[in-house]
């Protein structure tokens, strides 16, 4: 099964992927989470990255499908894949395609999960997420159940750097601009499939999984 799991800043994407992975058993590649993780590790991919993604803005085409191509050639996406954050331009999901192409391995779902701006705002600064396993959760929407501690491992959680409101707004900004000549690519290629994430967190991935049920 391969996917791509599309959506603005805070639509739902992380706290989708994982209930998709969890049942499906397919890598979840995240861009946004290698560029964190290789910022923790003070790597040369974290040094390249780190000033955009504190300012909201995209990390460069070249950087980001380098390690997006070179992800997808390990022998787990054999069995599959969901990519979330990526693509985020015309260049990566042209890029991408080829690279698809090349492995002999077509995409199956693009799944756009659909929330009105308006409501990310909140979404992203009341995030919360766990620094040891990356688990994700919200001071309102989807709190852990002992406050400021992750539910699997007991670790403080953490708010990321590019949730405070100032970056937010320009995050949104930017990937809204980006975001619907996507739509466009991947509609007119019918791999399109937009969910409603505005909706309980468990209800938008039945949502999900219904499409997802028909290709077994
Ligand atoms: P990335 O990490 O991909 O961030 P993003 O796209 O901004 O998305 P988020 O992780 O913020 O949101 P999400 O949709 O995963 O929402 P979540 O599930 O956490 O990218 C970060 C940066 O890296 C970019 O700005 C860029 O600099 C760089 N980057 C990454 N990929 C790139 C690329 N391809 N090209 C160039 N640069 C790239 O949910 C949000 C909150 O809402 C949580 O608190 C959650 O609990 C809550 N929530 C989730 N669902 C619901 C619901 N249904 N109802 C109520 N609350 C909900
Ligand atoms: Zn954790």
């Amino acid at each position: 099964m391969n996917l791509i799991l599309m959506g603005l800043p805070g639509a739902g994407k992380g706290t989708q992927a994982e209930k998709i992975v969890e049942k499906y058993q397919i890598p979840h590649i995240s861009t946004g989470d290698m560029f964190r993780s290789a910022i923790k590790g003070g790597t040369e991919l974290g040094k390249k990255a780190k000033s955009f993604m504190d300012q909201g803005e995209l990390v460069p085409d070249e950087v980001t499908i380098g390690i997006v191509k070179e992800r997808l050639q390990k022998p787990d996406c054999e069995k599959g894949f969901l990519l979330d954050g990526f693509p985020r331009t015309i260049a990566q999901a042209e890029a991408l395609e080829n690279l698809l192409t090349e492995l002999n391995s077509p995409l199956d779902y693009v799944i756009h999960v659909n929330v009105p701006e308006e409501k990310l705002v909140d979404r992203l600064t009341g995030r919360r997420v766990c620094p040891e396993c990356g688990a994700t959760y919200h001071v309102i929407y989807n709190p852990p159940k002992v406050e400021g501690k992750c539910d699997h491992d007991g670790a403080t959680l953490i708010q990321r750097k590019d949730d405070q409101a100032e970056t937010v707004s320009k995050r949104l900004e930017v990937n809204v601009a980006q975001q619907q000549p996507l739509l466009d690519f991947y509609q007119d290629k019918n791999y399109l499939v937009t969910v409603n994430g505005d909706q309980d967190i468990n209800d938008v991935f039945v949502a999900i999984d219904e499409k997802l049920q028909t290709l077994k």
